[in-house]
């Protein structure tokens, strides 16, 4: 059951189908959704299974679905099913929203889950994470952070070795904009630049006042350091008060302002933060320009390691969703 058909599950429908050719390694992923949900332009139910190509060009073709006699969460507590993808819009605000009940819906019914959205494993992971384990199945959030860039499946591949920390860059917007910064251009001109190219929300709150960033600073420590907070609890300051001048007095002194996300254990607790911070020139983190995301790990038994994302979009957001989906289906 897909729940939320905007653009990574837009994107997702179309790799499956008029892209497939492109993407020998989904050739065993058959993907027969029995409903697809959307939150204001109706939705689809067919227990015999929905053609997917058919559901996008009538999406693309009407701009929407009929209206639903269901919701998707009486869907998902009554239908017949395997997995949910949960691909709905983050509700900070709300908690996680719909998609905290969407999720808890599925796993309680012993149903696995492949989401993208942020809020189940930034609010809930050690609930969700428990309730997966209880009825044997999986809940995967690949494509919560950084993408479709296999961060929880190496995470999960690790012997023996403990995190012990972590910081990044993790969100796009903001740094896109602190890279417009240092060339001059003001706030509001990065940020609509960044709405025109397609990544920035309409609202960009939820980037540029770091709560994105603190979701995923949330899912990481969560998943890693097995934290037990949510966004809320992570000590956030956004890009919104970094000024022009700020930006110029750390160019001159040859240094770079970069919001960074981080996570470490002190006196036997998980303490998270995101805040802008001056970034010395040399630094990797310094070269982690435009679009580009980067996570640098702390081991106990491994040095850090880096991991470096350039330029990702939906493709990246999809492959994830789906990386789940072929580890779901036992391939992976
Ligand atoms: N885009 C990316 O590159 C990216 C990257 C990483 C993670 N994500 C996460 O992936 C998720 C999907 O992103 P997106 O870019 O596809 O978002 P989007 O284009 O805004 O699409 C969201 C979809 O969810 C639907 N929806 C909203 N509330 C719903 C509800 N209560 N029940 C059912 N459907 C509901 C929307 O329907 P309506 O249009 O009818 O409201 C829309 O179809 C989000 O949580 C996002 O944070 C996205």
């Amino acid at each position: 059951m897909i729940v939320g058909f905007g653009n990574v599950g837009q994107k997702m429908a179309a790799m499956l189908t008029e892209e497939r050719d492109k993407y020998p390694g989904l050739a065993n992923l058959e993907l027969k959704p029995v409903a697809i949900f959307t939150g204001r332009h109706g939705g689809l139910v067919n227990a015999q299974g929905i053609d997917l190509a058919q559901a996008l060009k009538q999406y693309r073709g009407s701009g929407g679905f009929p209206a639903t006699p269901l919701t998707a969460l009486q869907a998902l507590e009554t239908l017949d099913y395997d997995v949910l993808v949960e691909i709905s819009t983050l509700d900070i605000a709300n908690r996680g929203g719909l998609a905290m009940a969407h999720v808890r819906a599925a796993l309680d019914r012993g149903k696995h889950v492949a989401t993208a959205n942020k809020g189940p494993a930034a609010f809930a992971y050690r609930e969700l994470a428990a309730l997966a384990e209880k009825k044997k199945v999986r809940f995967l959030f690949e494509s919560a952070v950084m993408d479709g860039t296999p961060i929880f499946c190496l995470g999960r591949a690790l012997r023996g070795v403990r995190v012990t920390g972590f910081s990044g860059i993790f969100n796009t917007t903001t740094n896109f904009v602190l890279s417009r910064l240092e060339a001059g251009e003001s706030m509001a001109s990065a940020v609509r630049t960044a709405q025109e190219l397609g990544f920035a929300e309409a609202d960009p709150a939820n980037d540029l006042e770091g709560w994105d960033s603190s979701a995923k600073t949330a899912i990481l420590a969560n998943f890693f350091l097995d934290a037990g907070i949510d966004p809320l609890r992570v000590d956030r300051c956004g890009i919104t008060g970094v000024t022009p001048d700020a930006i110029a007095r750390a160019r001159a002194a040859g240094r770079k302002i970069k919001l960074i996300c981080r996570a470490w254990r002190e006196d036997g607790q998980v303490r998270a933060e995101v805040q802008p911070r001056e970034i010395a020139g040399d630094h990797y983190f310094a070269m982690i320009n435009g679009r580009a995301a980067a996570l640098r790990l702390e081991f106990d038994m491994l040095g850090p390691l880096w991991i470096l994302e350039e330029n990702p979009d939906l493709l990246d957001t999809a492959a994830g969703v789906l990386q789940d989906l072929l580890a779901i289906a036992g391939e992976g």
